[in-house]
């Protein structure tokens, strides 16, 4: 018996980091979450309510412009993604974003409980303002998206 829960507690072990490796993976997102819109539209009240809910959650490892610099970011692994990487984000919808937020991926926590759907759908309108867009991209057909070069940095500050 105790060999049989040894085996396992070594199995699980390298199963778990199996897992974490995997987690590296792209941050794989349902088609009918990725296809949610935005309810909300920009505006200042949202986006207001948006900077603080990002400074008091989001800015210890994003940092408070979205660079993914915050104070606490260097204790991550993965570091806290850049938020402002324009090449990056346009590659992600609207609903992409509000999931990542929902669901979290360690090291970043789940904000299901923690922020209603309207807060959460708010802070995908800041981070978009982050990478210089307020809109959805469009589906996948247009590849003009800019290669390496990094478009200049949003104008917001
Ligand atoms: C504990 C640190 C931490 C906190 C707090 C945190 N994040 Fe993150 N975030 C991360 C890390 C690390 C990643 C990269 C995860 C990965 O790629 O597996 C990430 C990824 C993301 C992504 C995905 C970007 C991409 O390129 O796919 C978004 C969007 C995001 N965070 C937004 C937020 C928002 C909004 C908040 C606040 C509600 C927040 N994060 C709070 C650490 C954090």
């Amino acid at each position: 018996m105790r060999k049989i829960l040894f085996a396992c507690t070594i199995a699980l072990i390298f199963i778990s980091i199996g897992f974490a490796a995997f987690q590296k993976a792209p941050w794989i997102v349902p088609p009918a979450e990725k296809a949610r819109k935005n309810p909300l539209t920009a505006s200042d009240a949202n986006a207001t309510a948006a900077k603080q809910i990002f400074l008091d959650h989001c800015a210890n490892c994003h940092g408070d412009a979205g660079k993914g610099d915050g104070s606490d970011a260097m204790m991550y692994d993965p570091a806290p993604a850049d938020l402002t990487d324009a090449a990056r984000m346009s590659k992600i919808t609207d609903g992409e974003v509000y999931y990542q937020i929902t669901e979290g991926r360690k090291p970043m926590p789940s904000f299901k409980k923690r922020l209603t759907d309207e807060q959460r759908w708010q802070l995908v309108l800041l981070v978009r303002s982050f990478a210089g867009s307020t809109s959805a991209p469009p589906p996948a057909k247009n590849p003009d998206v800019p290669g390496d070069k990094k478009p200049e940095p949003p104008t917001s500050h």
